[in-house]
């Protein structure tokens, strides 16, 4: 079967693309996936992550192809064969190059937003390209995906207007605010593989991936590392 592509995308620095993008890569490949993280960024972050890895290597390959600019999509093409999910992460610019070409053949786009209100706004871009990406693509599937989140918070109502505006329907699953993510980077590893430092981030994550796997009609496996989820 050919690999599913997942593209993280926002046009805006920081939002946790390349958090998202490593986190997933690490969780479906301790599920037993064959991952691909295609790091489309020029500043090369997801390939720098990987790089800080000290013991053993990180669970996924990553690969930097940003250099292939609007070629990406012809780049993917080449690894579906060998992969059971390619992940790629993108710059922050939707004006660029990498971030269409790879939406272009992706299956599923992931849109890693704050939920602050000029966060949101700023995602309005990305949906206008989203749009016409499903033109060519007609069946990529779309979901923000709420991190940096504070549970304690609920969301304020200027933040519940920009969502309705966006228009995008937002994933079940969000990420919160946690030490544990840069932890995670600083060590070039995944979550999953954080002790008592993880906190809750193991088991949000299990359970977001979860809920990708499902709308990429993939099956959730064994969860590895990931502590028990209910609900
Ligand atoms: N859920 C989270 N909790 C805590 N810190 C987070 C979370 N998500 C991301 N971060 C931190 O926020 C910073 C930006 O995250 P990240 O690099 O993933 O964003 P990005 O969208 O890839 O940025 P860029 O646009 O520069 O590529 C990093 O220091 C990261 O560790
Ligand atoms: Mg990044």
């Amino acid at each position: 079967m050919n690999a599913k592509i997942l593209t993280v995308a926002n046009q805006k620095g920081g939002a946790g693309k390349t958090t998202v993008t490593m986190n997933l890569a690490g969780s479906m490949a301790a599920r037993g996936y064959r991952v691909l993280v295609v790091d489309a960024d020029p500043q090369g972050t997801a390939v720098q992550y990987a790089a800080q890895a000290e013991e053993g290597s990180f669970p996924a390959r990553v690969v930097g192809l940003a250099a292939a600019g609007a070629k990406v999509h012809n780049e993917l093409r080449k690894h579906i064969a060998d992969n059971d999910i390619i992940i790629v992460d993108t710059p922050p610019s939707i004006d660029a190059v990498q971030p269409s070409s790879a939406m272009l053949v992706s299956d599923l786009i992931v849109v890693p937003v704050p939920p602050s209100p000029p966060d949101l706004w700023a995602v309005l871009p990305v949906r206008q390209k989203i749009e016409q990406i499903s033109v060519t693509n007609e069946t990529v599937v779309v979901r923000l995906l709420l991190n940096k989140f504070n549970s304690r918070r609920a969301l304020a109502g200027p933040a519940m207007t920009a969502l309705e505006e966006i228009g995008i329907p937002v994933l079940n699953r969000r990420l919160s605010a946690l030490t544990a993510y840069q932890n995670a980077a600083a060590r070039g590893v995944w979550v999953g593989e954080l002790k008592a430092e993880a906190g809750d981030s193991r088991r949000e994550v299990a359970l977001l991936t979860d809920e990708l796997l499902e709308l990429m009609g993939l099956p959730a496996k064994n969860r590895v590392g990931e502590g028990q989820s209910h609900g």
